[in-house]
């Protein structure tokens, strides 16, 4: 018996351990030292050299962190940037109204002259990544206090900051890996003069919307096209008439020659954030806790947006980004839960802590060190268990109430005056008119009032009674536990709701609004609302936290140490990174095959003329049944989209998917439901990212769009037969 555990413990721990070729992201620095002879292997035709240098040109000068939030890439010489239509999405939603509707139809400026500028939105290139470790961790004395030692480490950033050497454009960013065992610094460079270039409509760029989101296979041509501009001098520079678009320093070639089965990608990009290196423990509670509760309040505030989107059109453009956003997460998280179950990513996880804490266990030293960590760690969340779920309802359920959004904007103008004078309130004044502004004009008040009677339901009687706002209960009592009449009572007794009066109030005697504001009677349950949270959650829920990051970062260094046969990759943490694969189907259920490529046949299988999801423009079907496909078909067909085993996760979206030789083949949107976990677990069998293929954007800005100006910009390529 004991014999056979053994051995499936060890199976077990092949599984999660012995690192698979396409687990990973990779530090682009670091390609030389770790990946680059695997990654010849698997049939790579460039160095890493080619990939990350400070010397000369390479393939990292061609990406961007686009808004901090995507990825993007550039793919001529006069600095297109190519990213997802998701990523675009504000931008485009911006530009729209009811008569002028770019989301619906789609955008393209046939010259520069019509490429529209994009307040807040900005690029950012890594121009340099340093190893800062000893600098950041020097005076970092071991056995102090978490807040002592963030202080420290504060404190030497601030100095790296100040001293290294940059130039007066660029920026540097210090930020920590391994659960800050180690700390790189980045030099960057910022464009915040960005301009919308082109956009399909959504029923190509979001074909399929939230039913095919997260889904393979899939038909979606998401992307979207914008233009760093820069100063005379091809620095950066605030927006201006007189920017020229920026000559960048290197721009992806295009392939038309596509891939095949087991053919290498490599995916370049700013993946988010995973939590490969959590103990089981902490795993379990997200899958088993935390993922549930969450899904179960976005399905009802999902309900209630949705039905009055279908039911007019000014709402659906209201909150069609706000609605994709929430659903977004909704949907990954219980393909998380689902893959994890599949996978026995748990049980995983369970082994490799076993094995672990068995060779801890089996050396004096390490034990000394290391053998209280996890059932430390193991204690810590179970305490830590309510506070965490409270959290959630925090943020699921008072951060999507609107009114409390625009209740808190004006809070943040008080707190100004008070706490800086009339100087820190006239400076506050345009950033909190330009907030508002935005949140009124995708504001509907029907539809928040709706979400918050839905929603603080759940709130309130899924929590215990001791760590919620005694006021709220009360006006609970008032109203009789109907929620309907909670929210007609609150909406009621505020003007908060009303876009028009509150923006024209603060236009013509913004003091006179504060001082209402301060006795507005949302206003006071808010804030009562939150200040139970501090006092019964926050409090707690940090100090916990903090000692959980203390021993989180202590289990990965021993983890590395323990486990020396492995070569760590470090957890996401929105900073540029290589991950690379294979093109490859999966088998998402037994005896069920997906092939790798879809075709525009797929698009017309799912075609719904006049559905809210799967209509088509009517020039896309004219142009698949004339064949129209130009160079970009692939005999007689169109590919659309395909799957890699690539490692990545959100962030990544926009990011480029390289072929052996470094030429654009695909643009990175998404993962598969079933292999989402592989943000907890990555697992080869089902992990697959989804990259729409290069050639049917080409084909939709050409023979769809007529942009053939974008076209020609681009450097198009034949890498497979050398026309
Ligand atoms: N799932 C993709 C990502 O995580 C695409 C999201 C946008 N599309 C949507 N239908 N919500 O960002
Ligand atoms: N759509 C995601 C993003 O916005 C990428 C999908 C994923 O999470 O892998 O970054």
């Amino acid at each position: 018996m004991k014999i056979l555990k053994g051995i499936k413990l060890f199976a077990l721990l092949l599984c999660t351990h012995l690192s698979f070729a396409d687990e990973g992201m990779w530090l682009p620095q670091l390609l030389g030292q770790l990946n680059e002879k695997q990654m010849m292997q698997m049939g790579m035709k460039i160095s890493a050299a080619d990939i990350y240098s400070i010397n000369k040109g390479s393939l990292k000068d061609a990406i961007v962190s686009f808004g901090g939030f995507c990825t993007g890439e550039v793919i001529s010489d006069k600095s297109l940037i190519l990213t997802n239509h998701h990523c675009g999405f504000d931008a485009i939603q911006d530009h729209s109204t009811v008569e002028r509707n770019y989301l619906r139809d789609g955008f393209w400026a046939r010259n520069h002259g019509e490429e529209i500028p994009n307040q807040g939105l900005f690029v950012t290139f890594i121009v340099s990544i340093h190893d800062v470790t000893s600098q950041v961790l020097k005076t970092v004395a071991t056995g102090i206090s978490e807040m002592e030692r963030q202080s420290a480490v504060d404190k030497n950033i601030a100095v790296l900051r100040q001293n290294f050497k940059r130039e007066a454009h660029q920026d540097i960013l210090v930020r920590p890996f391994f659960e800050g065992n180690q700390y790189f610094l980045f030099v960057t460079e910022t464009f915040r003069d960005v301009r919308l270039v082109g956009a399909p409509p959504s029923s190509i760029g979001n074909f399929g919307k939230d039913t095919d989101n997260w889904m393979w296979p899939r038909h979606t041509g998401d992307f979207s096209l914008f233009r760093i501009y820069a100063g005379k001098d091809n620095k950066p520079a605030a927006y201006s008439t007189e920017n020229v678009p920026y000559k960048p320093k290197k721009s992806l070639s295009v392939s038309l020659d596509g891939v095949a089965e087991n053919d290498f990608t490599m995916v370049f990009g700013f993946p988010g954030r995973t939590m490969q290196y959590l103990p089981a423990v902490a795993v379990e509670q997200i899958i088993r806790l935390n993922d549930p509760v969450k899904i179960g309040i976005r399905e009802k505030a999902l309900n209630v947006i949705d039905g009055y989107m279908r039911a007019d059109e000014a709402t659906r453009i209201q909150y069609a980004s706000k609605y994709a956003s929430i659903q977004n997460a909704y949907k990954k998280w219980q393909g998380e839960i689902l893959g994890m179950e599949r996978t026995k990513g748990l049980e995983k996880k369970r082994a490799r802590d076993s094995v672990f804490q068995a060779r801890v266990n089996a050396n004096p030293a390490w034990k000394m060190k290391w053998g209280q960590v996890l059932p430390e760690l193991e204690a810590l969340y179970r305490k830590f268990a309510p506070y965490s779920l409270s959290r959630d309802y925090q943020s699921e359920v008072i951060g999507r109430v609107e009114l409390f959004s625009i209740a808190n904007q004006l809070n943040t103008l008080i707190a100004a005056r008070e706490n800086n004078g009339e100087a820190g309130f006239q400076k506050a004044l345009p950033v909190v008119k330009e907030r508002l502004n935005m949140i009124y004009k995708d504001y509907h008040p029907e539809v928040d009032k709706q979400v918050f009677a839905a929603l603080m339901e759940t709130y309130v009687n899924s929590q215990e009674k001791s760590m919620l706002a005694p006021e709220l209960m009360a006006w609970v009592d008032i109203a009789g536990m109907d929620y309907q009449k909670l929210a007609d009572r609150i909406y009621n007794s505020t003007d908060l709701d009303n876009g028009q009066l509150i923006l024209s109030q603060l236009e013509k005697d913004p003091g006179a609004l504060l001082e209402n504001h301060r006795s507005d009677k949302a206003n006071e349950l808010f804030l009562k609302i939150n200040s139970a949270y501090s006092k019964e959650v926050a409090s707690k829920l940090n100090g916990m936290q903090s000692t959980i990051n203390t021993m989180l970062r202590t289990y990965m260094q021993a983890q590395m140490e323990v486990f020396k046969e492995k070569t760590f990759y470090p957890d996401a943490n929105s900073t540029l990174r290589v991950t690379y694969g294979k093109v490859k189907g999966y088998e998402p259920r037994n005896a069920v095959q997906y092939a790798h490529t879809t075709y525009l046949e797929g698009v017309m299988e799912k075609y719904v003329p006049g559905d809210y999801e799967f209509d088509l423009p009517p020039k896309l079907v004219e142009l698949y049944n004339s064949k129209d496909y130009g160079k970009y078909g692939d005999s007689g067909k169109m590919p659309v989209c395909f799957i890699g085993t690539n490692h990545t996760t959100g962030g990544n979206s926009g990011s480029p998917a390289l072929d052996a030789h470094g030429n654009l083949v695909g643009l990175n949107f998404d993962r598969v439901w079933e292999g989402t976990m592989s943000d907890l677990n990555y697992d080869p069998s089902i992990c697959r990212n989804i990259m729409v293929d290069i050639r049917y954007i080409l084909f939709i800005v050409d023979k769809f769009a007529g942009a053939s100006n974008l076209i020609a910009e681009m450097k198009l390529v034949h890498p497979k037969s050398k026309r």
